[in-house]
């Protein structure tokens, strides 16, 4: 994913007339240089923003700069969650007037292309794990939604569907030296008429996902309705991902009510769209 960012980066700045600056690439810079820890402590502060954590800055364990119109800064580094240390790798690009943007999402899950074919193995991997580990005999078939997040290594976050029909949740932890391990839990799901699966409402993606349904719905329609929360989500595989989303907002007279929002998301295409948006029915 991050390697398929930068070569996506590349490939749009390349159609630019400073193809020729790009050629020299990365190369290693001062980890401990002062500008340095300073952009990561910006990556780690944007992250906690969005994504409401609190991830406490370590220290920088690697890092890359590329000179293109501007800086891009690719930085390997570790945090603590909690008590636990994690290290993440993450992209800030720096504008030629100081202005910085974090080009990847430092930590969190991000949505990938089902169908790939790393994504398939990793689907494959978790459902022989599970029938070696519970001695079952499921038949692999499909991945119908996978999620990766970056850490010292990949989180993989799948649902699966087996031969019989039933829908498996698992999350697989693949390793640097590319090892797999099946973490618990790899649970059932019970699918919802329609085929949406429940998804968890305070998951940054979804948060996310409700903030834009109600930024987008207040373009379109010149409202000014606030955000407050996601208090109920469900995903849909299609061609893509269907959210269907209970959001609420504050509107003028500062009631909060609900909403029911849908945004079909390809995110491997960065695609995104509101298809509805209505006050929720009780
Ligand atoms: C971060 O770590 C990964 C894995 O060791 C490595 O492939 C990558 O080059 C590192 N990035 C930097 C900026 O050093
Ligand atoms: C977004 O969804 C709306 C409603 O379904 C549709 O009318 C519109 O064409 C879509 N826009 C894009 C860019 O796909």
């Amino acid at each position: 994913m991050f390697t398929l960012l930068l070569l996506l980066l590349s490939l749009l700045l390349s159609h630019t007339s400073f193809a020729q600056i790009l050629v020299g690439g990365f190369k290693p810079v001062d980890h401990v240089d002062p500008h340095v820890v300073e952009i990561a402590r910006y990556a780690v502060d944007t992250y906690n923003k969005k994504a409401h954590a609190n991830l406490k800055f370590v220290t920088v364990v690697n890092a890359e700069s590329q000179i293109v119109q501007g800086t891009n800064y690719r930085l390997n580094f570790t945090v603590l969650n909690g008590r636990v240390t994690q290290t993440y790798e993450t992209l800030v690009f720096e504008g030629l007037k100081g202005q910085r943007g974090v080009r990847n999402k430092v930590g969190g899950f991000k949505l990938v292309d089902p169908r790939d074919p790393h994504i398939v193995e990793i689907g494959r991997f978790a459902v022989d794990q599970y029938n070696k580990q519970a001695h079952k005999s499921l038949v692999f078939k499909s991945v119908i939604q996978a999620q990766v997040q970056i850490v010292n290594g990949r989180n993989y976050k799948v649902t699966i569907r087996v031969a019989d029909g039933g829908t498996y949740e698992a999350l697989v932890y693949e390793a640097l030296n590319g090892q797999k391990t099946l973490n618990k839990p790899f649970k059932a799901v019970v699918s919802i008429p329609g085929g949406y699966l429940p998804a968890d409402p305070n998951d940054p993606h979804i948060v996310d996902t409700g903030r834009y349904a109600v930024d987008e719905y207040n373009k379109r329609t010149h409202m000014d309705l606030k955000f407050v929360n996601v208090i109920k989500a469900e995903t849909q595989v299609v061609s893509g991902v269907n959210y269907r989303l209970v959001v609420t907002a504050r509107n003028k007279n500062d009631q909060v009510q609900p909403y029911v929002a849908v945004v079909l998301e390809r995110a491997w295409e960065s695609y995104r769209n509101l298809t509805s948006f209505n006050p929720l029915v009780q």
